[in-house]
């Protein structure tokens, strides 16, 4: 690792000028804007070294850490990761993202990742760090996990009775703001999720799909990728899950279209504002009508009868309304198609319910 300060957890030392904002930032996402004579709020993070205790490890910007070149998660995409929203400093629903980082590191075979009691003085000491004129931030939490260093090439594990793999973690915090911006999408024709896998259900380091569905969406006109299951059903945005309002009902696939079990997606179940409902992509594709306010229609498996009156992409870092599906404008019944304002005041209150 070059260039990082090895150090334990601890208070913040002053750091050099604030550079300009990361120019990599997601285009989705905008930096927190600067307060007059104080500096922005550059990301920060921290790496550990599994071969010492737990709590040593280097701070340092992300570009200036480095994975040694034998980690699993670099050179297999063998590791998981979590992005936690901080708002006003504050993680959110950081225990239900430690919850699927778990479970998701047990299905996998993976030793258990840090917990709370272990990360919270390091998530505290990284905004710290990041703190621009003792501002709260709002950002980016990102927790990782790799399987760590192979002792041989390949991707055998270790067989029993061999010493297990020491496992690595590094965090990083982005200062950013949630997203209600709407976003034009594209079902993607050459990529689909696996239901059947368990590595969809895991947040997994591996998002070549989600890479290669963007791309395609964007050579096609759109700026966001929807994908459907093996089934040909509706499944989740490329780095989102998907959500249609039919009938006043808020409608989600289930996770057998192989959708992540998004974090806010749970919350939206557990608090009875979403049902799951296998979906039909040509309900996305059918202009809004006046059907949808017929009680009759049975929402979930006859896209000729009914259309949905919203979708939204929903994560952990904001909630953006489709306003465009295979270049057709879409947007709510009564509405304007794709109101800009409507739609992002109805997607950020909902994603707001979520973290109440
Ligand atoms: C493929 C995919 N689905 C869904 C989500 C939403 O997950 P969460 O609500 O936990 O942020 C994400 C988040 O990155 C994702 O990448």
């Amino acid at each position: 690792m070059t260039g990082g300060q090895d150090l334990p957890i601890g208070p913040a030392r002053a750091r050099g000028p604030a550079a300009r904002a990361d120019s990599r930032a997601d285009s989705r996402t905008a930096l927190a804007a600067p307060e007059a004579g104080k500096p922005d709020p550059q990301p920060i993070a921290w790496i550990g070294d599994p071969s010492q205790p737990p709590q040593r490890g280097q701070w340092g910007r992300p570009d200036q850490l480095s994975l040694p070149l034998d980690d699993r998660g670099l050179t297999l995409a063998d590791g998981l990761f979590e992005t936690v929203l901080v708002e006003q400093g504050q993680p959110r629903l950081l225990d239900a993202h430690l919850e699927r980082w778990h479970r998701s590191a047990a299905l996998l075979g993976m030793e258990v990742p840090p917990s709370r009691q272990r990360l919270e003085p390091l998530i505290a000491a990284a905004l710290e760090r990041c703190q621009a004129g003792g501002r709260a931030l709002d950002g980016a939490l990102r927790l990782n996990w790799s399987r760590g260093s192979a002792p041989a090439r390949g991707i055998d594990l270790p067989a029993e009775g061999e010493p297990p793999l020491l496992h690595r973690f590094w965090l990083q915090f982005t200062p950013l703001q949630p997203s209600f911006r709407p976003v034009t999408t594209w079902i993607s024709q050459l990529e689909r999720r696996l239901g059947a896998s368990v590595l969809s259900q895991c947040k997994t380091f591996a998002y070549g799909q989600a890479i290669q569905a963007r791309r395609e969406a964007r050579s096609a006109g759109a700026e966001e990728a929807l994908l459907l299951g093996t089934g040909g059903e509706l499944c989740c945005g490329a780095t989102a899950n998907l959500l249609l309002l039919i009938d006043g009902t808020w409608l989600t696939p289930p996770l057998a279209s192989g959708c992540l079990p998004g974090v806010m997606r749970g919350r939206a179940l557990e608090l009875g504002l979403v049902r799951e409902a296998t979906l039909d992509p040509g309900l996305l594709l059918q202009p809004i009508n006046d059907s949808i306010n017929d009680p009759t229609n049975d929402p979930t498996n006859d896209p000729t009868k009914t259309s949905f009156s919203a979708a939204l992409l929903l994560n952990s870092l904001g909630c953006r309304p489709i306003r465009a599906v295979n270049g057709q404008a879409v947007g709510a019944a009564g509405q304007p198609a794709g109101d800009p304002g409507w739609a992002s005041a109805l997607a950020e209150s909902f994603w707001r319910s979520l973290l109440a």
